[in-house]
């Protein structure tokens, strides 16, 4: 495995020609304006899965409620999952109150300033812990995402396919390479940068780069092949059906437990459809096997499509009236029926609450009518 891929003259030369190219094109983004390692780590674990565009309103949001570690550290989870609230991957708030909690619980007031450190803490993967180590203390650490990947295959004229280790290797070696000394943060930067403004994956604009002269894939006519793309997954898809099961003027709620997929947040029950089963019989099932409520279905409410990473669901909602007693926790945690001006303070994920949007929309924000005067 080469420890060089770049001739080390030329590395120079690109490094000072990226770092050129970023003072003068580089995007203005408000997570650069500030030298906090805190804030820098919170636009980096934001960042990941969410659109620079989303990030640029989300982030001031979130510092403005946690504006440090130690307020992160003594909030609820459910706070940072309600401040979270629409930008999925929950599991991403869930480890940023946990990593501000071992940090203080351990009598630290910072974050650790290497990679190193930074790894072994809830929530740092490989490319947050050189992030932020690069970027909030100078460590001369490649931050290898999505865009130096493309960014680096085509300037090596990379062939093989970037999830080998050996390949990401020499993604990773050369990317190090282009890292200045005294800015390495910046050079991150930059390539990022590139990636998402001409590096681009499928029409690359190769003219302004100033990586160009460079860049094997160009030279070879195959800037806009590389990397290699992985065959598209086929995505599982689920029919869900849920319940708005009513009780007076309150809708029935529960949260989702543990650490899984949207563990901690709230929402209508429900559950995946059955081999043989009608959608209103499953939301019936589901209701039951989660909070022990007998439910009546009324009508069908709402259907819509929703995509997650690994499967797509199409969530079908049913006014419920419900049977007496209490609801208890059995597939669920905390479930209770709540009044619909208070709904809004429970983190949901973003299917319920395209579902509660359609809700408000319908004027249907109040159990629906039955036949008769009498409210279903
Ligand atoms: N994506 C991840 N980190 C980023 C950063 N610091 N600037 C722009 N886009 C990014």
């Amino acid at each position: 495995m080469p420890q060089r891929p770049l001739a080390t003259a030329l590395a120079g030369r690109l490094r000072r020609r990226l770092l050129e190219w970023y003072a003068r094109h580089g995007r203005s983004l408000p997570w650069r304006a500030t030298r906090d390692p805190y804030a820098i780590w919170i636009s980096e674990v934001m960042l990941q899965q969410t659109r620079v565009e989303t990030a640029r309103e989300r982030w001031p949001r979130f510092l403005t409620r946690f504006p440090d570690l130690r307020a992160l550290a003594d909030a609820t989870e459910q706070a940072v999952l309600k401040e979270w609230e629409g930008l999925g991957y929950y599991a991403r708030a869930r480890n940023l109150r946990r990593a501000a909690r071992a940090l203080v619980a351990a009598g630290r007031e910072r974050l650790p300033q290497t990679a190193a450190d930074l790894a072994r803490l809830p929530g740092f993967g490989a490319y947050t812990a050189a992030a932020v180590a690069s970027i909030a203390f100078g460590e001369r650490v490649p931050a290898l995402d999505g865009n130096l990947v493309r960014v680096l295959a085509r300037l090596l004229g990379e062939r093989g396919d970037p999830r080998r280790a050996a390949v990401r290797a020499r993604l990773s070696a050369a990317a190090g390479q282009l890292l200045s000394t005294r800015r390495p943060g910046d050079s991150n930067q930059a390539l990022m940068d590139l990636g998402a403004t001409l590096c681009l994956p499928r029409r690359p604009r190769c003219e302004p780069c100033p990586l160009r002269a460079a860049c094997r894939a160009r030279a070879l006519g195959l800037a806009a092949r590389l990397p290699r793309r992985p065959a598209r997954r086929h995505l599982a898809h689920h029919h869900v059906a849920a319940g708005l099961v009513w009780r007076g003027g309150r809708l029935l709620i529960a949260r989702r437990p543990g650490d899984a997929l949207l563990g901690g947040l709230w929402e209508f029950p429900g559950g995946k459809r059955r081999v043989g089963e009608t959608l209103a019989q499953a939301c019936r099932r589901e209701v039951r096997e989660e909070t022990g409520l007998d439910v009546t279905v009324r009508a069908p409410f709402l259907r819509l499509a929703h995509a997650y990473s690994h499967f797509r669901i199409t969530l079908h909602l049913f006014h419920c009236e419900a049977g007496p007693g209490r609801p208890r926790p059995l597939g669920c945690e905390a479930p209770r029926f709540v009044a619909l001006d208070e709904l809004g303070r429970y983190p949901f994920p973003r299917a319920n609450q395209k579902a509660l949007e359609a809700l408000r929309r319908s004027g249907v924000w109040r159990p629906p009518v039955r036949a008769g005067g009498r409210r279903a």
